[in-house]
């Protein structure tokens, strides 16, 4: 079986794991969890960054940094993870869900102004598969209606819109660094702030609420409980695992960027006959090879390929389920249709997608996304996409 994703392990690994359980502070905010913040502050321009235990509490953090309160207004793409919703359900917020674009998942942004109430809160942009949404128009609505801006950049490590690094542009980010992402800590995640406002504040809440951040650099003499917070700190173990992935960054880049071209190139003719359709890269975007997806022209052809790939040892699988459909949403939904978020949930396959993902193993599968179209009868016409 090619399995959807293997972690990918650099080598240096074991090595930090090992300076870090000797260097005798195996807790959170050690030694190898500065040099992740500055590697990511120098490198990407992030006022501040503070890691986290997952991308789920770096939403989390981000949630209760900008104060939502029940009724407060939260819009966002229904084709996402849950944890970009749950975050802000948590603190009460009433999410209203944008469809998606036409040519890629992400939240079309020309639809935003209408959602906007005076109870609106925050944006929060989702960059599928590390693609940026179109965050100049974005932007310029949340300023205009003075909204906070949250990327969820968890699958947008090193991709970029326009100049910018996502994860620097809105007031808050959170990244993931969970084993399917391009660099990898296990379970592990980073909320950035981009806003000199929040950074005193984050920290606080980083650490349970007290100012112990604070104490270990000297600023207060004792520490307190001084705001609400939690454990959102990772062990200096994760952290050590990390800065051993951040140190190849170029080298994985490198290589998922050559395994993504690989499957582009070995799929365009299918593309080119009109029975799928490849990622489209916005010209303001950057591509960070963070997954490589298809998409079919029905729900039923896509259920098909899903069920001919995996026979033939391939486990490709499809992506999110639309939210506000969900068994938890669905009534508390504002009952707007969003039929380019459910196209996406119905029609998108997401090919297994790795660091050592052999040449060999690519065409294999391409060859078999060829064999499906040769050998099943496709459907004559293509389906509108809103069908
Ligand atoms: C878009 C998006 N947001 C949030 C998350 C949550 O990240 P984590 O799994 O690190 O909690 C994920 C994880 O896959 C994701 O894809």
């Amino acid at each position: 079986m090619i399995p959807f994703n293997k972690p990918y392990l650099t080598g240096k690994e074991f090595q930090y794991l090992y300076e870090a359980v000797n260097s005798g502070k195996i807790s959170g905010n050690g030694i190898f969890t500065r040099k992740c913040h500055c590697f990511f502050e120098e490198r990407y321009g992030f006022k501040k960054a503070l890691l986290t235990t997952s991308g789920t509490d770096a939403l989390e953090m981000a949630a209760i940094l900008i104060d939502i309160k029940p009724g407060d207004e939260v819009i966002m793409p229904s084709f996402t993870f849950v944890s970009t919703a749950n975050a802000f359900v948590l603190r009460g917020a009433r999410l209203i869900f944008a469809d998606s674009e036409e040519k890629t998942p992400n939240l079309d942004v020309q639809k935003i102004e209408d959602l906007i109430t005076p109870n609106t809160k925050a944006i929060v942009p989702v960059h599928y598969a590390g693609v940026a949404c179109d965050m100049g128009p974005l932007l310029e609505l949340a300023n205009r209606y003075q909204l906070f801006v949250i990327e969820d950049a968890a699958q947008s490590i090193d991709s970029y819109y326009q100049d910018r690094p996502l994860g620097s542009i809105g007031h808050l980010a959170a990244f993931s660094f969970h084993e399917t992402k391009n660099v990898i800590s296990g379970e592990g995640g980073m909320l950035t702030i981009n806003d000199e406002r929040f950074c005193q504040r984050a920290e606080i809440i980083w650490e349970k609420g007290t100012n112990r951040a604070q104490f270990s650099r000297g600023e207060v003499d004792k520490y307190n409980w001084v705001d609400i917070g939690s454990s959102f700190l990772p062990a200096d173990i994760t952290a050590a695992f990390l800065y051993a992935q951040l140190e190849n960054l170029e080298d994985i880049q490198q290589k998922r960027k050559k395994n993504w071209e690989h499957y582009h190139e070995g799929l365009k003719p299918l593309e080119e006959k009109g029975v799928l359709r490849l990622p489209y890269i916005p010209g303001f975007a950057t591509n960070n090879a963070h997954m490589f997806y298809i998409i079919l022209r029905s729900g039923e052809e896509r259920d098909q390929l899903l069920k001919f790939l995996n026979e033939n040892g391939i486990n490709a699988v499809f992506h999110y389920l639309s939210l506000h459909k969900s068994p938890f949403y669905h009534d508390k939904h504002d009952g707007r249709e969003l039929s380019r978020c459910d196209f996406y949930s119905d029609c998108l396959i997401r090919l297994p997608f790795y660091y050592e993902l052999s040449s060999e193993q690519i065409d294999f599968i391409i060859n078999k996304v060829n064999e499906f179209f040769s050998s099943h009868h496709p459907l004559s016409t293509c389906e509108s996409e809103n069908s």
